[in-house]
């Protein structure tokens, strides 16, 4: 793996002992899968304008566009592959009784990494869904088309991801605050924190007594929030966190027993 960081004692003694874990990601955990960020130097928001492609306005005043952008985006991601960060959070669900993941990423690399349960705030790209009748479109049975798409009723097949101006989920939503304010470890692993109700969790959690890591390339809006940020890629650091968590956990299993 060859990443040398140390891992300071609060985050050690916390991962050996957590009884419940819970964790965000946001664009940089797939940007070393290369799927675009949003909001870097060469994010999709520094060439493309969210109002004319990621809104209900926009959807209904040009629904070819937004269909036709959504459609390469979805043949983007289809075409990576998860990397060493999302099979590392894979691992880690097995490693606590309790541990959330909770992302505001559309791509699907977490269920494609192994995770088993992904709480989706921002939906998934993956998932098509008609804007009137509300009818799933999932995997294949969405158009590949780059033309926007009529649903059986007539109405317009769209994204299922949220959008600008939506409301997020209520269920995925209530479980992530949830369990941001019942864990004793949070990890903000890269999200710029910009966008809410997504980045109020790590404020939640901090708030609710949680020891409270960011793993970010860079220093984000939330960063003063932390108890601590580890500026590096989380491809780096998570396989890492993974092995000492898992070394932690063996050796106090084996004294226990
Ligand atoms: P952003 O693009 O806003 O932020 C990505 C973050 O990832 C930045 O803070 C980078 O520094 C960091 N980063 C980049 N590469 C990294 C790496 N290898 N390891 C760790 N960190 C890295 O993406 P989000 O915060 O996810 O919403 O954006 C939130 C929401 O805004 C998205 O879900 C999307 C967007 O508009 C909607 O479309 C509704």
């Amino acid at each position: 793996m060859g990443a040398s960081f140390s891992i300071s004692p609060q985050l050690s003694q916390v991962l050996g002992a957590a009884e419940a874990v819970c964790v965000l990601t946001g664009a940089g955990v797939s940007a070393e899968s290369g799927v675009p960020t949003f909001r870097d130097a060469d994010g999709l928001w520094a060439k493309y304008n969210p109002y004319e492609l990621a809104t209900p306005q926009a959807f209904a005043a040009n629904p070819d566009l937004v269909w036709s952008w959504y459609s390469w985006r979805r043949e983007r991601v289809a075409a990576v592959q998860p990397n060493a960060g999302h099979v590392a959070l894979a691992g880690f669900a097995s490693m606590f009784p309790r541990f959330t993941l909770i992302t505001q990423n559309v791509d699907n690399l977490h269920a494609r990494a192994g995770s088993p349960e992904v709480h989706e705030l921002h939906g998934n790209i993956e998932h098509s869904r008609c804007a009137s009748c509300s009818l799933p479109y999932h995997g294949d049975a969405a158009p590949r088309s780059s033309i926007a798409q009529r649903c059986s009723c007539g109405g317009w097949i769209r994204p299922g991801v949220v959008w600008f101006g939506e409301s997020l989920p209520e269920r995925e939503l209530l479980v992530a605050r949830e369990a941001a304010a019942n864990c004793a470890l949070f990890l903000s692993i890269g999200t710029s924190g910009q966008v809410y109700p997504a980045a109020e969790l790590p404020l939640i959690a901090r708030h609710n007594g949680a020891y409270v890591v960011e793993i970010n390339t860079e220093a984000s809006a939330i960063s003063e929030h932390m108890h601590e940020c580890i500026a590096l890629p989380s491809a780096t650091v998570l396989p890492v966190l993974l092995d000492h968590t898992r070394a932690l956990r063996n050796s106090s299993r084996s004294t226990s027993s």
